[in-house]
C-alpha cells in the first residue's frame, strides 16, 4: 500500500507540467451552421476560434465522421428509453439534475468497453487498488464476477447495462447529482470512475458517499485529466493543446467541472467529507504504440484504440452544444485531434488520478 497523503505517480515518464488557468466561459452560441462565427476576440482568452480548424486544414471533411446531417433536439420524460437525440447521437433522458456529456448509444458504449479494458491494463490487471476484498460494492458486472460473494450495485442515468449480469449484481438509474437514495452505512467499497464533467458538486457526491459507506468502509475515485503531455512537446495551439481549454471552458459553463485532477477536487473533496488515509496515486497513460515497454505499449494501444473508436462522441457535447461550435467545426478539429493522435512522433500521454480512502470506524 502506498503512502498515506502522499501524491504517488507511475508510469514510465517523469511528472506532467503544471496546467494553466481556464479563461472565462462565454454565453452559449446556438447549435447551428448557419450561425456567423464569433470573432477572435470574443473567444475564451487561450481558445482558438472554432473557424480556425478550417483554415489551416485542407481536408475539412473527415470520413470516419458519425455525425449527423439531421440536427434534432427531442426531450421526452415518459419513460427511460426515451433519450434525447443531438446531431445524430442519443443521450440520456432528463432525469434530475443530470446534463451528462457523454452519448449513451452503442458506438459509444463500444468506446467505453475498449476504456474499461485500459483501465485494467493501466492497474496491471486489477479493478480497483483499495488493499481490501469488500463485501457490498457499489460498481458494475466485473466485480461482481470478480466478487461472487459480494453485493454488487451499478448506477447510472440510461439502462446501457448489458442484459445479462451476475447474479450478485443489479442496476439502478439514478442521478449521482441528487441526494443518494441508499441508507446510511451501506456499501463497504464505493468506486467512481470517470465522472469528470457530470457532477455539479463533488462536495456533496462525497458528503453523501460517506453517509452510504459503512464504518471502516472504503472509496475510490478514478478520473482523467483532460491535458495532454509529450516528453517531446506538445506543439502550441495545436488540436491537443487546445482540447483541455475547451473542455475547461465548456465546464465553466455548464457547471460540471473538467479541472477534477488540476484543482485537486479528488483529495479535498474526501477530507472534507471526513474521509482519512487518503492516498493520492497518478498513472501515466500513454496514447499509441510508441512505448516500447511491452505492457505500456499494449496500454497505449488499447488507449489510442478506445479514444479514436469515438473521438466524436466525447465531444459532440461540449463542444457543439455548450460551446456553440457548429457541426462543420467540430469534425474538422476532429480530423486534427485524430491524426495527432495518430501520429507516431508525437508520443502522447495523460494523467490519471486514482485516489482512495476509508471511512473511520
Ligand atoms: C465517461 S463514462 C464512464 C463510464 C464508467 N464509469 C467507466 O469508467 O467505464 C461516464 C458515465 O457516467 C454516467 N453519468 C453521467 N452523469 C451522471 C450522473 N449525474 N449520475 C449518474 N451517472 C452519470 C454517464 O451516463 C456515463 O455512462
Amino acid at each position: 500500500m502506498a503512502d498515506v497523503g502522499k501524491t504517488e505517480t507511475t508510469g514510465f515518464l517523469n511528472s506532467p507540467k503544471a496546467a494553466t488557468t481556464p479563461a472565462p466561459p462565454k454565453t452559449p452560441d446556438a447549435n447551428n451552421d448557419q450561425k456567423p462565427e464569433p470573432e477572435p476576440a470574443q473567444q475564451p482568452a487561450g481558445i482558438l476560434p472554432a473557424s480556425h480548424w478550417s483554415a489551416i486544414s485542407d481536408e475539412p471533411n473527415d470520413a470516419d465522421s458519425t455525425f449527423s446531417e439531421d440536427i434534432s433536439t427531442t426531450s421526452l420524460t415518459s419513460s427511460i428509453l426515451e433519450y434525447r437525440t443531438l446531431h445524430g447521437r442519443t443521450f440520456h433522458r432528463e432525469i434530475g439534475q443530470a446534463e451528462a456529456w457523454e452519448p449513451n448509444d452503442e458506438r459509444h458504449a463500444e468506446s467505453m468497453d475498449l476504456h474499461h479494458h485500459m483501465c485494467q491494463l493501466m492497474l496491471d490487471g486489477k479493478l480497483f487498488l483499495v488493499p481490501v476484498e469488500p463485501e457490498r460494492i457499489k460498481g458494475p458486472s466485473d466485480f461482481g464476477d470478480a466478487y461472487p460473494s459480494a453485493a454488487v450495485t451499478g448506477t447510472d442515468l440510461s439502462p446501457i447495462q448489458p442484459s445479462w449480469v451476475p447474479p450478485n449484481v443489479k442496476f439502478e438509474i439514478d442521478d449521482a447529482n441528487l441526494d443518494w437514495t441508499w441508507d446510511d452505512n451501506t456499501f463497504d467499497f464505493i468506486h467512481v470512475r470517470f465522472l469528470a464533467g457530470n457532477i455539479a458538486d463533488w462536495s456533496r457526491f462525497y458528503r453523501e458517499a460517506f453517509r452510504c459507506c459503512t464504518p471502516g468502509g472504503w472509496i475510490e475515485h478514478q478520473d482523467p485529466s483532460f491535458v495532454w503531455h509529450s516528453d517531446r512537446g506538445i506543439p502550441e495551439d495545436s488540436a491537443l493543446d487546445q482540447f483541455p481549454k475547451v473542455f475547461w471552458a465548456g465546464g465553466e459553463k455548464f457547471g460540471r467541472s473538467f479541472r477534477v485532477v488540476e484543482d485537486e477536487l479528488q483529495r479535498k473533496g474526501l477530507e472534507a467529507a471526513g474521509f482519512v488515509d487518503v492516498v493520492v496515486r497518478d498513472v501515466h497513460v500513454p496514447v499509441g504504440d510508441w512505448p516500447t515497454d511491452p505492457h505500456q505499449k499494449e496500454l497505449g494501444t488499447f488507449a489510442q484504440v478506445s479514444l479514436l473508436s469515438d473521438i466524436e462522441g466525447y465531444l459532440v457535447y461540449m463542444f457543439n452544444v455548450v460551446m456553440g461550435w457548429t457541426k462543420t467545426e467540430t469534425q474538422v478539429y476532429c480530423a486534427h485531434l485524430r491524426r495527432q493522435l495518430r501520429d507516431p512522433e508525437l508520443h502522447p500521454y495523460f494523467t490519471r488520478r486514482i485516489v482512495y480512502a476509508r471511512k473511520p470506524e
